[in-house]
């Protein structure tokens, strides 16, 4: 992807929400650019695959093999509506999340945000997406993991009311 010059700062709204459909962003005047930054999010389908990629590599996230193209497929199988973008008005992917619900824990992945866009509220809009969706599942708990060093990541999560889990240790086995 082609690095962007973005706008400083502008806070992004929500406006109409309607499940499985783009929802379109509404922005608040940049008192500094005064102009218009739209936005909406949309569901991930495979076309968006090299996009999303470059974007999770863009953006500094440890990709592994569940990122490849025939894991991404069993994912969309499952729940396709939990796998988001944020696309700007030029049709460019600036940010994405993965959701999972497993029927007792929702679980999200690799949000990320295109460094260029960063701290435009992109992040947090694609979480409040993602959480009502869950919500409407029936989740009661959402649980992330974030790499301990990553220091932003957690400043965002605290940010948007998730709190680390100190009384738990991740353990995990590998089959492949
Ligand atoms: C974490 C990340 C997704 C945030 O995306 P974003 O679109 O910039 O986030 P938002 O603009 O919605 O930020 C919402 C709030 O989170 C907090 N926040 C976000 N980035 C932050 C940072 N770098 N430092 C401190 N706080 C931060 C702020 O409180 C922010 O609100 P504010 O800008 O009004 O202060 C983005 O930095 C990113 O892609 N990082 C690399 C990938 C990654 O680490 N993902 C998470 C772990 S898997």
């Amino acid at each position: 992807m082609t690095p962007r010059a973005h706008p400083a700062k502008l806070w992004i709204v929500g406006a109409g929400r309607t499940h499985g459909e783009a929802i379109e962003l509404v922005p608040v005047a940049s008192s500094v650019f005064g102009g218009s930054y739209r936005m909406k999010i949309r569901e991930f389908s495979m076309e968006d695959y090299a996009e999303v990629y470059r974007l999770w590599h863009r953006s500094g996230l440890n990709l592994v093999p569940s990122d490849q193209p025939d894991e991404i497929e069993k994912k969309l199988a499952r729940d396709p509506e939990l796998f988001l973008v944020a696309e700007d008005e030029a049709g460019l992917i600036v940010g994405c999340v993965i959701g999972a619900w497993d029927g007792r824990r929702a679980w999200i992945y690799h949000i990320c945000t295109d460094p260029d866009c960063q701290r435009l509220g992109v992040g947090a809009m694609l979480m409040e997406e993602l959480e009502k969706r869950l919500i409407a599942l029936g989740a009661i708990k959402i649980n992330l993991l974030v790499r301990k060093q990553n220091i932003k990541g957690k400043q965002f999560y605290r940010k948007l009311g998730y709190d680390l889990q100190e009384e738990f240790d991740l353990m995990g086995k590998r089959f492949f």
